[in-house]
């Protein structure tokens, strides 16, 4: 079992699940094996009465580059479309307990479409969210293309996953894909405050008023099924390959 992402109950809150990355060397970029931690981790909340919400958190100055290109480029070289990133995509969309996320730093890729499917977001004011996926030959993913131009308007969502645009901390919370942004130093007390006051919630009315508010899954589930079609053939273009060896080669 990967140590890159830690699994741990909050001793100063109980009930709320701490999930961090936690490979800093490599910019929290997120292999299969974090992936598949990760997806456990959500699906064991759902079962264990003790856990009410899950927090996710990265390391100072970076919550993820995103999918490990490494990863992608093995991929691209003849294997199949990763089992863990759909994996863990299902769980969070799945997940029946309220999941909050805190951002310090580098949000790219799947480290900004993520947030998408978080309940509430708090990210630092030196925050950076950006979706490369055209620039790498691939297409969005996480069912950002049909959450984000709902959320921020066909422009943002546009601006956001196919031109790649960098949105600030302040740019995603007026966009709706972030609830508060904060200082640096802040991010992971006010990221967990707002866990801890869920924790203090009926849990029953705290789930039926969440599933009002998240609508049809089953609808999110069939577009990340219909991206993940178009990722996978992405994936084995030649030009995507192109794009990884490039960055590996830097
Ligand atoms: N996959 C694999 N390794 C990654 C990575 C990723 N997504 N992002 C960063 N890394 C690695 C780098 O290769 C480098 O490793 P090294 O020290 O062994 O050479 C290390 O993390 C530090 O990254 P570096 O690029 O030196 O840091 P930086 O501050 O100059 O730039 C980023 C940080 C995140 C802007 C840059 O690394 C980047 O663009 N990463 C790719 C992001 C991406 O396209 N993600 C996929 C989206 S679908």
């Amino acid at each position: 079992m990967t140590d890159h992402v830690i699994v741990e109950q909050s001793a100063a809150h109980p009930g709320v699940q701490i999930i961090r990355f936690n490979r800093p060397e490599k910019k929290n970029a997120i292999t299969r094996a974090m992936y598949s931690k990760m997806a456990e981790a959500l699906v064991a909340a759902d079962g264990d009465a003790a856990i009410r919400v899950t927090a996710f958190l990265g390391t100072e100055g970076c919550f993820s580059a995103g999918n490990d290109l490494g990863d992608f480029l093995a991929v691209a070289m003849g294997g199949g479309m990763p089992r863990e990133i759909v994996d863990f995509l299902y769980a969070l969309v799945r997940s029946e307990k309220p999941v909050v996320s805190g951002v310090d730093g580098l949000a790219i890729g799947i480290g900004t479409t993520m947030h998408f499917h978080c309940d509430l977001t708090i990210a630092s004011v030196r925050s950076q969210f950006r979706t490369p996926f055209v620039d790498l030959a691939l297409v969005p993913e996480a069912a950002s293309s049909l959450i984000a131009p709902r959320i921020m308007g066909s422009q943002r969502a546009f601006a956001l996953l196919v031109s790649g645009e960098a949105f600030s901390g302040e740019e995603a919370r007026d966009a709706g894909l972030v609830w508060k942004i904060c200082a640096p130093e802040d991010v992971e007390t006010a990221t967990l405050s707002a866990a801890a006051r869920l924790v203090g919630k009926p849990p029953e009315a705290l789930r039926i008023a969440r599933d009002l508010i998240r609508g049809d899954r089953e609808e999110i589930i069939a577009r990340i099924d219909e991206e993940v079609r178009h990722f996978s053939a992405r994936l084995h273009s030649a030009e995507a390959r192109a794009a990884f060896e490039a960055f590996m080669r830097r």
